[in-house]
Order: C-alpha cells, then sequence, then structure tokens
C-alpha cells in the first residue's frame, strides 16, 4: 500500500526522498512524488508509473532544491492511477502540501462543503480534502488547524504535512495507519516503515494513534490533540540493512526463500531450552488454557493458508474445535466468540486492515487474542493481548515465503506448548516433535540445495494457461500455498482443490496437458490421493508430484520432487519451499517483475 517518507535537515532532500521511496517499493504502487519547499514555494513532482518516471524527471532528485520535503508511494484507491491523483496534493493556492497513507471515509461530505465554499479540487484523491481543509481554516498556526482538521475527518490516516509557511517544519499524525519517525543528527524524518530510513538512522519513535509529530531540523515534539505533549522512549532498530537489501540475489522474492533456514532458526531457537518449549509472550495461564473450548484463527492471504495448517494441526494434536478465518468474512458475520475461545491473529505486517479490525471484534466478544506478527511494534503487534514476534527480518517481496514459513514454525511451538499442558501429547512424543523441529532449518536446506529439479519442471510449464494444484488434508492447506504464489507473481490462472472435491465439478476443466501439482505428503492419505492423481491423468493432465522420499515409488506415476521425511506436523515446512521454487522460477522464465507483482500491496491497510 502507499508508502510516506519525508526529511528534514541541512542537505538536500530530493536524492534523500528518491531513495526512501525506492526503499518503500516493494509495499506496492503505482504513481509516486514528491514534494519540496525551495525557500520560496513548495515544488512537487510527480508521475504515474514506476518510480524510475519520478528518477528521470529529477535526476534522481539532484534537480530538486529544498532541505524540507515529502514524499508518496501512491496505491490507487480513489482515483484511478494518474499524474493529478498522485501524492503530495496541493491546497488551492499552493501554500500546504499532504501526503496520505489510508482512507479519508468522509471525503466526499467534506469536499462538497468545501466545494460550496468555492474551492476547486483538481484530483478524484479523499486525500486533496485534507490539503484543502488545512488552507481553508489556517489562521497563521499550522499545528492548531492541523488538529482542527483532524476533528473533521472520519477514517485512517498517516499523513505527512509541509508548508509554505513554516519552511523549518514537517508534521506527521497517524490514526491507523502505521508511521515512523527517524531521528537523527540536525536531520529527521518520516516514513511508512525503518527500510525507508536505514540509510541514516536506527533510532526511531513509532507514533501511536493520534499522536502529532513535530519536526524541526535540530528536535521532534509529539503532542496529543489536546497539544500536551508525549513523553516516548526511542527504539533502536536492530535489522541489518543489508538484511533490506538484495544481497548480490536477482529478487528479494529468491533472497528470502534462501533465508528460511536462517528465519526458521530464529523463530525456534530463542523458545527452545533443555528439549522444552518456552512461550513467555504467553501470558495465559495453564488453568486459562484449559478452559477455551475453541480455537479461531483470523489472517488475510497467505497468513490465512497457515491457520489452514494450524487448524488441522491443533484438531489432531490438541482435539480442540478449531476454525480457521478470512479476517475479511470474520469481521462481518456477527460471529460466535466469547472469552471460552481463544483468538490467534496471524500477520507478518502487524497492519493490515481487514485482520486488526477482525482482532478488535473478537476482543471486544470477550476473546483473549495471541498474535503471530513479523513487524515488531506494529498495529496488531500492540493492540493483540500476547504477541509472538517471527524473527522473519525484514520481507520485501510482495510474494511472502520467510514469513509464511516462521508463522508455520510458531503454529509448531504453540502446538507443542498447547499439548504439553493440556496433556494431548505425551512426553516421549513431545521430546521426539522438539528434536524434529530443531532439525527443521537444516532439512530446508537440503530442498534450497537440490532446486534444479523444480526449475526444469517450471521451463516445463510456465507457458501453461491454467495449473491445478491438489491435495489432502494437510497437503489441501499447502496447495492453496502453493496456488496463490503461482498466481500472484506468475499470472498464471492457478486453482487449489481438495483432491476429494475435485470431481464434484472442477475436474471439468481438465484437459489434455492440463498442468496439475499434487502434494502427497501425508502418510495417511497416500493411497487416496493416487486414485486422485488416476482420475486427473486419465482425462489427460500432466501430473507433478510432491512427495517424501520415503515413497520412492510416487516417480512411477508422475515426474516427482522429493522432499525429506519429517513428522506429518513439520511437514508443511519442507513441502511448500518447492511450491514457491516454482512459483519464482515460472514467474522468471515469464520475465514478470516478480518483487512487485502488478496491483498487489505488500502491506494491505485498507479493507
Ligand atoms: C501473499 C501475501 C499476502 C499476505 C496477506 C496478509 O504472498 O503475502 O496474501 O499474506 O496480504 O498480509 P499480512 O501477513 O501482512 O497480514
Amino acid at each position: 500500500m502507499c508508502g510516506i517518507v519525508g526529511y528534514i535537515g541541512y542537505e538536500q532532500a530530493g536524492p534523500f526522498l528518491l531513495d526512501g521511496l525506492e526503499k518503500l517499493e516493494y509495499r506496492g504502487y503505482d504513481s509516486a512524488g514528491v514534494c519540496l519547499n525551495n525557500g520560496s514555494e513548495l515544488v512537487v513532482k510527480k508521475a504515474k508509473g514506476k518510480l524510475e518516471v519520478l528518477k528521470k524527471m529529477t535526476e534522481n532528485g539532484s534537480t530538486l532544491s529544498g532541505t524540507v520535503g515529502i514524499g508518496h508511494t501512491r496505491w490507487a484507491t480513489h482515483g484511478e492511477p494518474s499524474d493529478v491523483n498522485a501524492h503530495p496534493h496541493l491546497s488551492e493556492s499552493g501554500r500546504f502540501a499532504v501526503v496520505h497513507n489510508g482512507i479519508i471515509e468522509n471525503y466526499q461530505q467534506l469536499k462538497e462543503y468545501l466545494t460550496a465554499k468555492g474551492i476547486e479540487f483538481r484530483s478524484m484523491t479523499d486525500t486533496e480534502v485534507i490539503a484543502q481543509l488545512i488552507e481553508y481554516y489556517y489562521k497563521g498556526n499550522l499545528i492548531d488547524t492541523v488538529i482542527k482538521v483532524l476533528g473533521k475527518l472520519e477514517g485512517s490516516y498517516a499523513l505527512g504535512v509541509i508548508s509554505k509557511e513554516n519552511p523549518d517544519e514537517i508534521i506527521a499524525v497517524r490514526k491507523e495507519s502505521p508511521l515512523i519517525i527517524g531521528l537523527g543528527e540536525n536531520e529527521n524524518f518520516i516514513a511508512s516503515d525503518v527500510t525507508a530510513i536505514l540509510s541514516k538512522t536506527r533510532t526511531i519513535y513509532r507514533l501511536e494513534n493520534n499522536e502529532i509529530a513535530i519536526l524541526n531540523r535540530d528536535g521532534v515534539k509529539i503532542i496529543n490533540t489536546d497539544k500536551d505533549e508525549v513523553i516516548k522512549q526511542t527504539e533502536t532498530v536492530e535489522w541489518d540493512v543489508s538484511a533490506a537489501e538484495k544481497g548480490g540475489y536477482e529478487h528479494f522474492m529468491f533472497k528470502e526463500i534462501m533465508e528460511q533456514p536462517k528465519a526458521i532458526r530464529d523463530t525456534i531457537s530463542p523458545r527452545i531450552n533443555n528439549g522444552r518449549v518456552i512461550l513467555d509472550e504467553i501470558k495465559l495461564t495453564p488453568e486459562e488454557i484449559k478452559q477455551f473450548n475453541r480455537i479461531n484463527i483470523i489472517a488475510c492471504g497467505s497468513a490465512y493458508h497457515v491457520g489452514v495448517v494450524a487448524k488441522y494441526i491443533f484438531e489432531k494434536m490438541l482435539r480442540i474445535p478449531v476454525e480457521a478465518d478470512l479476517a475479511s468474512e470474520f469481521r462481518y458475520r456477527d460471529p460466535i466468540i466469547n472469552d471460552k475461545v481463544l483468538t490467534i491473529v496471524i500477520s507478518q505486517s502487524g497492519e493490515t486492515a481487514d485482520t486488526k479490525e477482525a482482532m478488535k471484534e473478537a476482543q471486544r466478544r470477550g476473546s483473549h487474542v495471541i498474535s503471530i506478527v513479523n513487524v515488531v511494534g506494529s498495529a496488531i503487534a500492540i493492540e493483540s493481548d500476547d504477541v509472538i514476534y517471527t524473527w522473519a527480518g525484514p520481507e520485501t517481496s510482495v510474494a511472502t515465503t520467510k514469513a509464511y514459513s516462521t508463522q508455520l514454525a510458531v503454529i509448531y511451538l504453540i502446538a507443542l506448548y498447547f499439548g504439553d499442558i493440556l496433556g494431548t501429547i505425551v512426553s516421549d512424543e513431545y521430546s521426539a516433535l522438539v528434536e524434529k523441529l530443531e532439525q527443521l532449518p537444516d532439512k530446508v536446506t537440503e530442498i534450497l540445495d537440490n532446486k534444479e529439479k523444480i526449475q526444469y519442471l517450471a521451463s516445463k510449464y510456465f507457458n501453461s494457461k491454467d495449473i491445478f494444484f491438489i491435495g489432502r488434508n494437510i497437503d489441501y492447506a499447502l496447495s492453496l500455498e502453493g496456488s496463490l504464489k503461482l498466481k500472484e507473481i506468475s499470472y498464471i490462472h492457478s486453482e487449489a482443490y481438495a483432491a476429494g472435491e475435485l470431481k464434484h465439478g472442477t475436474i471439468s476443466l481438465i484437459e489434455q496437458g492440463t498442468p496439475v501439482i499434487a502434494l502427497v505428503t501425508h502418510e495417511e492419505l497416500i493411497g487416496k490421493i493416487v486414485s486422485n492423481i488416476e482420475e486427473v491423468k486419465t482425462r489427460g493432465a500432466e501430473v507433478m508430484c510432491i512427495a517424501c522420499d520415503d515413497h520412492p515409488e510416487i516417480a512411477n506415476i508422475a515426474q516427482t520432487v522429493f522432499i525429506p521425511k519429517v513428522c506429518d506436523m513439520l511437514l508443511p515446512s519442507l513441502a511448500v519451499v518447492p511450491l514457491q521454487l516454482f512459483a519464482y522460477y515460472v514467474a522468471s522464465l515469464k520475465g514478470c517483475d516478480i518483487d512487485k507483482p502488478r496491483n498487489l500491496a505488500k502491506s494491505v491497510t485498507v479493507e
């Protein structure tokens, strides 16, 4: 979704703004722009399309003069992607400029009100009303005006505001959309996330809802909407700068696939001590854990697919009913949730609007929420009752890989921790599972070391029109992820089907040469899925299997990628890797923009 960056200091702001916007590209966008105060006026440069266009227009920011400025990458919501709808937006006289992430829900009423007062709008965006309102209410004090305008806005926003009148100030505000403040030496920054400013500083404030930051060259003051000063602790960002860069790989996605063994190890290791799973993050007592009669998992996209895997694992290992819910459905269906239901919320960014609102809905109904989040200090992490961080490091590719794998790792930890308390996992089984869990990163490495076969299979199928994924039980949950990964980055139509369900309709789509990827790892149902493979082969499908290396006979049925055999609970972490690689290689062969697939955003902060 949209990205914001801002600079105030003594250096030329343009090159930094362009660089910061480049770091935010991964969030997804369709236009980009900057506005600088050049000492006498606000100058805006903006353009539809890739950042490259803006870079050329401004020679990487070097032709822009001024030491204070704001920049933005826009992911269109109100109004098509175009030069005029791109941010920053100026007020009518050009005295105020605004960048905005989020949605102003009552913008239409505000626009009508201002239009009736004779103010002319240039764009179709909701954001422009903010710039126009600031000018309309401005009586000489920008802070007072911004506070007044905030009182008129409904919806979510992170805002950066500069003005011609106040050349030594950036005002930044946050409500429901992420925004951080970076603190430097004689220079300060705003950004949607730390990657944009890591090259300059690691010391940050995370703005919370309704906090207003006033940035000057020499300091930052944070106030609330009553103008009381808010004293905040600074945070030091531990992320390695190189972790947020490609490090010699062609794409972030590939780099992040390759980082999975480390990411899984970083997530698991600190939580295993002497063969026991320690989850200090969960503040529930064993008695409270025993009171739950259902687990409710809420997430979107790939994080939801982790939830579907978790449903199979928890039900089998904890003998407790589990529902995995799409956040966007959960929040509007009057869900039956109370204090006997434990809610687990899964989100890489911790800012996904639907997931966050669904979490609040569950909390309102009395449910205790444990979140599994990657971005430290994000809204979901802060607002959930307990947070278990995945230590995947920054994930830049829009298509998630290492975040998915670390979320799965946390699911295993929770299964073991709860299973021990509930007495559903006996001690021998517990010890064996913990031991295997610790070996998991090495098993993932084994698969990554043998990726050539997957590359070869991708070269056979990259021209396909449709590709189907089938599986049963956890393999079905995984096929959902395999199919999403493929379609989002390669634009090949794909569907995932529970293998037993195929013949109830979708099998009619199978014709001569249709590729079908069959997951054949779930020991108990191998016979069943083999029958389903025969059904599609008979109708002309070209099948590729993912199977465990203790079943070499699967290679007689179809071309097969083998993964090391581990216990059922941990297999998803291995089986997903060939699926990620397959999607990656197919998209690469098709020449797709892998890290920034069309229409997609990394952090979906609108519902
Ligand atoms: C797919 C993908 C998305 C996200 C989804 C949720 O590769 O990355 O489907 O999983 O948008 O995002 P988070 O986890 O940030 O809540």
